[in-house]
């Protein structure tokens, strides 16, 4: 089993670690992180490249990662909330996945499409407001079905400003549960 972490925290250590440590616990098989901070991952830029052909014409980190995306068996996003959403730069990672968006609506190029496979999101956030789950699930299920994600199950680890995620003990059992869960699913691909 080959899973893609991209982690979306500016901290190697921080909250959104800790709640991702306890999902690796239990996860089984191969794990590829990308570090959305330190990756050279740029925005697309709507050069067009991708409605002609596979890829994209930036040459950056993307590339290997889209290899990767192409083949691997569960997709986990780990992300902290930032101004309700994901943060910058893993946004950024997003909109490069517009070449699978052009691979579908415009190439209408069913063999390159990504291998289909389960995901998990796990978020972070200071605090905790009705409704604040809103743009955040919009935004990640919009780049879970880029990559022909199905997401199995959402781990928050909410007001960190107060309650550190590794102290969190409910959050830290549920992201060990969904690991156990993406274990399951997708060894039964
Ligand atoms: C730029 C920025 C924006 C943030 N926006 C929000 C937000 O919209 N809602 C919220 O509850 N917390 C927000 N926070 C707090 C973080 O989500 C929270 O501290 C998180 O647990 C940090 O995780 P980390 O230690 O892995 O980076 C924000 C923090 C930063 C730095």
């Amino acid at each position: 089993m080959k899973t893609l972490i991209l982690y979306g925290s500016p901290k190697a250590d921080g909250h959104t670690k800790h709640l991702l440590d306890a999902m690796l616990s239990k996860l089984h098989g191969e794990v590829k992180i990308v570090d959305c901070y330190h990756a050279d991952i740029a925005p697309c830029i709507d050069c067009g490249y991708c409605h002609k052909r596979r890829g994209c014409s930036i040459k950056d980190d993307m590339i290997p990662l889209y290899d990767y995306i192409d083949v691997c068996d569960a997709v986990i996003i780990a992300t902290p909330m930032h101004f309700g959403t994901v943060s910058a730069p893993m946004y950024t990672m997003f909109t490069r996945l517009q070449s699978y968006w052009s691979n579908s609506f415009i190439r209408k190029n069913k063999a390159e499409k990504p291998k289909r496979k389960y995901g998990a999101l796990l978020v972070t956030s200071g605090n905790r407001w009705m409704n604040m789950e809103l743009l955040i699930e919009g935004v990640t299920r919009f780049a879970f079905e880029h990559m022909e994600t199905e997401c199995i199950g959402t781990v928050y680890a909410k007001k960190t400003d107060t309650l550190p995620a590794a102290e969190n003990k409910p959050a830290l059992m549920r992201a060990r549960q969904l690991s156990l869960l993406l274990n399951e699913f997708c060894e039964k691909i």
